[in-house]
């Protein structure tokens, strides 16, 4: 596991990732009863950018800039991202406090919150959180942002061992966020029998599952294998291109699958992909929007 999310927080793949995670929990919290949100890879909850730059033997470029930063300045965001760059500046200016880390907020954000973080500012009274983590020093930095929290718990655990064990929760109803590192060939084969799992013992949970565009041939691969699955329920993928396949870039977009997703969710995440393309390309063919594997109707 040599993955560190640290290298990465607050890139193009986050802004799509953590933007579409608080539109489907805010779509979720459209009814009363409280949610259970499952981490199944969670990092270790928030990053200070500042090490984002310091590789471990020699420095590295930054990666937030060209995600988060294209953002910052921005005074006419769509709707569908205020919430998700409000929720970024909040985390930073407490961060900021907490720290004695001061700085100018205008430059760009000093730190950044992981999807726990982010979830977690979200939960209502009635929802909780489980936050899993498998990397032991990931986990322990995990464990110590959250320790003392009520609604939130965390687990150094296998993500996909912790989905069979969570699985049905109590509450009904859930958001289970999937976001493993990709470093081994077997994770795409892993994803699709966790989620065969998942809705085998909770049928009508929200299942989104982040994956990275670096060869098509791949994706199609795993889409195929996910309509293999018996009676899979209502699913789209909400993609980000920052550059053609054609153009080089070894990440060239990425992608959240959302199986059972709310209610007319659709429309705002492909709006909102549609207009980061150009804000967030690196390359030329940047595109975005929503594509149904299984319509719901
Ligand atoms: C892409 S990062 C997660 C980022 C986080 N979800 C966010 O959006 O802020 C993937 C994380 O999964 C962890 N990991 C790797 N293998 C794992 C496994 N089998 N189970 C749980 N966590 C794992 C890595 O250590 C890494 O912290």
């Amino acid at each position: 596991m040599n993955y560190r999310h640290r290298y990465h927080a607050g890139n193009f793949a986050d802004v799509l990732k953590h933007a579409v995670l608080l539109r489907l929990l805010a779509g979720l919290q459209a009814k009363e009863k409280g949610i259970l949100y499952l981490d199944t890879h969670a990092g270790r909850g928030g990053y200070d950018l500042t090490a984002a730059a310091e590789g471990l033997s020699r420095p590295r470029e930054p990666e937030w800039p060209a995600g988060v930063g294209r953002l910052w300045g921005l005074a006419d965001l769509p709707a569908e991202l205020r919430d998700y760059v409000e929720a970024v500046r909040a985390f930073d200016r407490e961060a900021r406090a907490r720290t004695g880390g001061g700085g100018d907020a205008g430059a760009g954000p000093r730190f950044y919150p992981g999807s726990p973080r982010l979830a977690q500012a979200s939960l209502r009274a009635q929802d909780r959180a489980v936050l899993c983590e498998a990397q032991p020093e990931e986990a322990a930095a995990l464990a110590e942002e959250f320790a003392g929290s009520r609604r939130v718990s965390t687990q150094r655990m296998d993500g996909y061992t912790a989905l069979r064990a969570m699985l049905p929760p109590p509450e009904r109803r859930a958001l289970v966020l999937i976001d493993p590192p990709f470093e081994s060939q077997d994770e795409w084969a892993r994803i699709v029998e966790a989620l065969g799992e998942g809705l085998r013992r909770l049928p009508g949970g929200c299942f989104a599952v982040w994956y990275p565009l670096t060869a098509r041939a791949r994706v199609d691969a795993f889409y195929r294998q996910l309509l293999g699955l018996k009676g899979l329920p209502p699913c789209y993928t909400v993609e980000l291109l920052v550059g053609g396949e054609e153009a080089g870039l070894k990440l060239w977009g990425c992608g959240v699958l959302v199986i059972n997703p709310p209610w007319e969710s659709a429309g705002p995440l492909g709006e909102m992909a549609r207009w980061l393309a150009p804000v967030l390309a690196q390359a030329p063919g940047a595109t975005g929007g929503v594509h149904w594997l299984v319509p719901d109707n």
